[in-house]
């Protein structure tokens, strides 16, 4: 089956509706999505969006706070264009209807947050579920708008690229590709459908899931990455994966995240014998960059044998906490922790994929109409490291560059006809239906790259566990290759397959960097290395190809 929109958005977070929300100004937008629209990393983000807007702060400080962060490879340009960008789409977000806390009086209109390596409170908020309020007004919106069509439990499987000769007379001068929208499957009706589009928008999240513990929900298995570097895109900077320093260790509590606005609030990290350690590591202890707290942590956990740090904000007073944190509070307390009265017990976990899809400063992907914004983009604003709650800023900021560059080409776009579309998938399982015999080579594979990942591609990396785990990568690669085609199309095969591939580029990335450099610490290179790579690891098809062939046994 064939759809034709003038925009194809694929994923229903921040990104995807705010760019929705301006491409249906001028044209049809589809927004797809692969479970429930609600169900995206930004529904999740507890701590808010950064923004000058407090009468003690200026551009000057977010930007430089951004670049510190950064290490060395954020792109100033789109560090001056976000830090100057977030009071009006601060605005925007506000008009639509967004809760934020209010501050006092009109000098300090909004109840600002600190957070990790920020200068000054600059995080505005909805008490501590910022992403949730945020994600319910946008799909208010969008739901609202006659322009916008949301296609729910829809899973990109790859993106339709047609391949163009650029002639000047007769001859052809260069060949270019062009994305023409997605083959999509419809999940509930098991069929493939062709979505076509004269601007495709990936917004997809991140991938947190291709490690054993993460912050991230289900969703983020890398889609977006995968299918970007199918269609030959470059990507860039995939060995900065930021581990946040405090998610909730408990048995029952999967992916559930302790702001660090708890810190920012005074919360103090301590060992099991309640020694605060954070001062023992830098100047500006709790409220020290991530990468700095999460190893940290690392390092403590490592030393002491212990399974767990904790977060103590005991001594906040009762009712305060409960007000401003309301989410974390009741979720404690479901498990059994009083935040008034207990530590929490918090381990780092996988959070935020700095690299990306590479994309110029509006948005541009290598690929022609092809787009990428939001957390799977990579824009040059985080660089080695990105300074909390910049991401919904950067999201909101890229979309209305993307939408604002495509609403310049639509006339022109409409005017061209869409190429044939090559048949590329077999046939979807009968009504979802798998073997389990099946399904246990795909959990299995599921599992173990997970914990690869984590054990030897994680906050502290050698050459030796990098070298180990492209070898590790190789075999599991091969076997997703050799036994599971034969597998009738499914949700837990696609997502294995984008996850198995990510996997391999963030090692891939991770080997060519040979330093270390904020969030990517080796301690075979333990120093930073200007001269050489004060600049991003770009990898594309070829590079990753030429890597893997010098792995024995792979072609
Ligand atoms: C948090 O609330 O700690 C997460 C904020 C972010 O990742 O920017």
């Amino acid at each position: 089956m064939e759809h034709v929109f003038d925009y194809l958005v694929i994923g229903s977070g921040i990104a995807g509706l705010s760019f929705a929300l301006r491409g249906a100004r001028q044209g049809s937008v589809a927004v797809v999505t692969k479970k429930d629209k609600l169900e995206t990393n930004t529904n999740y983000a507890q701590g808010g969006i950064a923004s000058v807007l407090g009468p003690d702060d200026s551009f000057q400080l977010h930007i430089r706070d951004t670049l510190i962060a950064g290490d060395g490879l954020c792109h100033e340009d789109v560090v001056d264009l976000v830090v100057r960008s977030g009071p009006e789409r601060i605005m925007e977000l506000m008009n639509l209807g967004t809760p934020f806390n209010r501050g006092v009086d009109e000098e300090s209109p909004f109840d600002l947050g600190r957070e990790g390596g920020h200068s000054r409170n600059r995080i505005v908020h909805a008490q501590d579920a910022t992403g949730k309020a945020v994600e319910r007004v946008l799909i208010a919106a969008a739901e609202a708008h006659p322009n916008i069509q949301i296609f729910e439990n829809h899973l990109v499987l790859d993106l339709i690229i047609a391949h163009q000769s650029i002639k000047a007379g007769s001859v052809a001068i260069r060949h270019q590709d062009e994305c023409c929208g997605a083959y999509i499957l419809d999940i509930s009706r098991q069929e493939i459908r062709h979505f076509l589009a004269r601007a495709t928008l990936l917004c997809t999240g991140g991938a947190g899931k291709v490690y054993l513990y993460t912050s991230n929900p289900d969703v983020a298995t890398g889609d977006g990455l995968a299918i970007a570097y199918r269609a030959g895109a470059r990507l860039a900077n995939l060995e900065f994966v930021q581990f946040h320093p405090t998610c909730l260790y408990h048995p029952h509590a999967k992916n559930f995240l302790i702001s660090e606005a708890v810190r920012g609030e005074g919360g103090r990290l301590l060992d099991k014998r309640g020694r605060a350690f954070m001062e023992d590591y830098h100047p500006m202890k709790d409220l020290a960059f991530r990468d700095i707290v999460a190893r940290a942590i690392d390092t403590e956990m490592k030393k002491t044998g212990d399974d767990c740090v904790f977060l103590d904000i005991t001594h906040r007073d009762d009712d305060f906490l409960k007000q401003r944190f309301p989410n974390i509070y009741q979720k404690c307390l479901s498990l059994g922790i009083d935040i008034t009265r207990d530590p929490i017990p918090v381990v780092p976990a996988a959070h935020y994929m700095c690299g990306g899809i590479l994309t110029d400063i509006l948005g541009q992907t290598s690929i022609e109409n092809l787009y990428a914004v939001g957390e799977c983009a990579c824009t040059g604003l985080h660089g080695a490291n990105r300074l909390a709650s910049n991401s919904l800023l950067e999201a909101m900021v890229f979309a209305h560059q993307a939408a604002h560059h495509c609403a310049a080409r639509l006339e022109d776009r409409r005017m061209r006809e869409f190429p044939e579309i090559p048949i590329c998938f077999g046939t979807p399982a009968n009504n979802g239906a798998i073997m389990q015999s099946e399904m246990i080579l795909i959990s299995h594979n599921w599992d173990i790259m997970r914990r690869l990942m984590w054990n030897y591609v994680g906050i502290v990396r050698t050459d030796k566990r990098l070298t180990l785990a492209r070898m590790h990568m190789a075999q599991i690669r091969l076997e997703i290759r050799e036994h599971l085609p034969n597998i009738p199309l499914n949700s837990d095969l696609v997502e294995l397959q984008n996850l198995a591939q990510v996997a391999e580029l963030i090692i891939c990335c991770a080997i060519k960097r040979k330093e270390s450099r904020g969030l990517h610490f080796n301690l075979d290179h333990p120093g930073k290395d200007d001269a050489n790579w004060r600049r991003d690891t770009i990898v594309s098809r070829k590079d990753v190809v030429d890597l893997l062939c010098s792995i024995p046994g792979r072609e």
